[in-house]
């Protein structure tokens, strides 16, 4: 790369987000974020870890298919099987990339049971190995953060040599600080032969809250690729955030002289999108992309707004996709008046999906006064789908302080209608009793989460379910005015694509049940 000011951006939402316990995503999903992220212009998308399992494989291959732009890179530990079958999925990419790894730092070490000179002549196998297959290659330190000084440089010397043209050096556990972090990356740069030919990454995690900075940092040590997630998904607590170091290169250009290539504007979309289906949902108080990012409710703030926006604003809303203004929808306004909307949102739906996102909007106005660019969001967000086999048609609560609560529930299961009768501790576990009920099913609820969109008191209510049952892990959301009808739709939904998983799997073919830590 000759442009130095360039920063690659590398997205692992697909694999270190989806990783996260509960964040997994359907194909579909995985194939639609990774079309996103391509279109966004980032540079490089990590889209699975192939060997980990048939669905990992499927959707690493398909996405390296549908790629224009991006670079596809598949994850593989530091033996022959996993970088071969790396290798099968990212090949069909215009250009594909092998990320292989080992854990090098003493307590990673002794979990092969490889000593120092056993671990080193393994990485110079490997990276040779991924190398003789694809000639862009990613190599990673795993904890490198935690590794004595002296046998990182001795093997990160050895993967250069062998062949690797990305080293990535990695805070797995969060630990660094960032001027450590620089520190590590400008030693590295100094001390290791041919260390100029090759980029150095930076991939941070954010167990100690400094994930952002961390990762800038490295940047100013000479990295230039930056791993990261949208809104900050990963294990435990998340990687850095890609809107956040994006939006801190751009609006800080004045001291970090740097660039990148993501079209900004398309980051409030795809942090809905990947809030959506991963199931988390974004905090209020999230930087870039948080609900109240861009609020000014002080008067203060909001008289020294209307004069001059830059009086409290760093960055405009618009510039990461927000509208500026927020135009409400009423019961009045029709399906063009829609279509606009959901234009400026980021949703380009076919007149099918309008249609129906039409009917569904006549619904909601006619039960609450005023729809906001959230109602609508969540909206289109439903994800009932034709072939779904469990599909809620009718319920009745009985709720109150004389229990128990019921539910009368009407529900179509693979095309026959079911009554059910069913009482529980209030008026969700009833209604969630009567699902039970009528298709019975051993799924263990993880989640139950609501949330209003709006405020007031006719505000609709978005729900998050997730389910497991034998390893598989299905996120279910639905959004209505009555919390409980959100409540039932949203599990049926979870229920639903569970369905889907069991017919496509074996048991525990989803699950990531390969030992991350295992390099043999
Ligand atoms: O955090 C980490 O060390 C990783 C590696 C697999 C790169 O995700
Ligand atoms: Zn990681």
């Amino acid at each position: 790369m000759t442009d130095k000011t360039r920063v690659l951006i590398f997205d692992t939402t697909l694999r270190d987000g989806e990783q996260s316990p509960g964040a997994t995503m359907t194909h579909e999903e995985k194939l639609e974020i990774a079309q996103m992220l391509d279109e966004m212009g980032v540079d490089i998308i990590e889209a699975g870890f192939p060997i980990a399992s048939e669905g990992d494989f499927r959707a690493v291959s398909e996405i390296a298919k549908q790629a224009q732009n991006a670079t596809i890179c598949g994850l593989a530990r530091a033996n022959y099987k996993d970088i071969d079958r790396c290798w099968e999925a990212v090949k069909h990419a215009r250009s594909p990339r092998i990320h292989t790894f080992i854990g090098t730092s003493p307590l990673h070490r002794a979990i092969p049971n490889l000593d120092m000179d056993q671990m080193a002549e393994r990485i110079h196998d490997t990276v040779t190995h991924a190398r003789n297959l694809c000639d862009n290659v990613q190599w990673s330190p795993m904890d490198a953060t935690r590794t004595e000084h002296d046998y990182l440089c001795r093997v990160v010397e050895i993967a250069i040599k062998a062949g690797a043209t990305t080293i990535n050096i990695p805070d797995t556990v969060g630990y660094t600080a960032p001027r450590e972090s620089a520190d590590l990356i400008r030693m590295l740069i100094e001390k290791v032969p041919g260390a100029d030919e090759i980029i150095f990454a930076t991939h941070c995690h954010n167990d100690l809250g400094m994930a952002t900075a961390n990762a800038l940092a490295a940047v100013e040590g000479g990295a230039r690729q930056i791993e990261c997630t949208i809104n900050g998904l990963g294990e435990r607590a998340g990687n850095t955030a890609l809107e956040e170091v994006v939006m801190a290169i751009k609006v800080r250009g004045d001291i970090m002289p740097f660039h990148t290539s993501v079209d900004t504007t398309k980051i409030m979309n795809i942090s809905r999108r990947v809030a959506t289906v991963s199931g988390f949902p974004v905090q209020f108080n999230k930087a870039i992309v948080g609900k109240n990012a861009f609020a000014h409710e002080s008067g203060i703030h909001q008289d020294g707004m209307l004069k001059n926006a830059e009086t409290f604003e760093i960055m405009r809303p618009t510039d990461i996709g927000l509208s500026e203004t927020s135009l409400v929808m009423g019961k009045h306004s029709g399906r063009a008046a829609l279509r606009a909307k959901l234009k400026e949102l980021g949703f380009e739906l076919a007149e099918n999906q309008l249609n129906d996102a039409f009917v569904r909007f006549k619904d909601l106005a006619d039960r609450k006064k005023e729809v906001y660019d959230d109602d609508l969001i969540a909206l289109v967000r439903q994800n009932d789908a034709a072939e779904d086999r469990l599909k809620l048609k009718h319920l009745k609560v009985v709720c109150g302080t004389d229990g128990p609560q019921t539910a009368d529930m009407v529900i179509e299961i693979d095309g026959q209608d079911r009554t059910i009768h069913a009482t529980g501790d209030g008026p969700v576990d009833a209604s969630f009793n009567a699902v039970k009920q009528a298709f019975p099913h051993k799924a263990r609820l993880q989640l139950y989460q609501v949330h209003a969109v709006t405020e007031g008191t006719d505000a609709q209510a978005t729900v998050s379910v997730r389910l497991e049952e034998d390893g598989r892990i299905a996120t279910g959301q639905s959004a209505d005015t009555d919390t409980v009808v959100a409540s039932v739709k949203a599990y049926v939904n979870a229920l639903n694509r569970l369905l889907v998983r069991r017919e496509k799997s074996a048991p525990g073919d989803d699950v990531k049940s390969v030992n991350y830590k295992d390099a043999g």
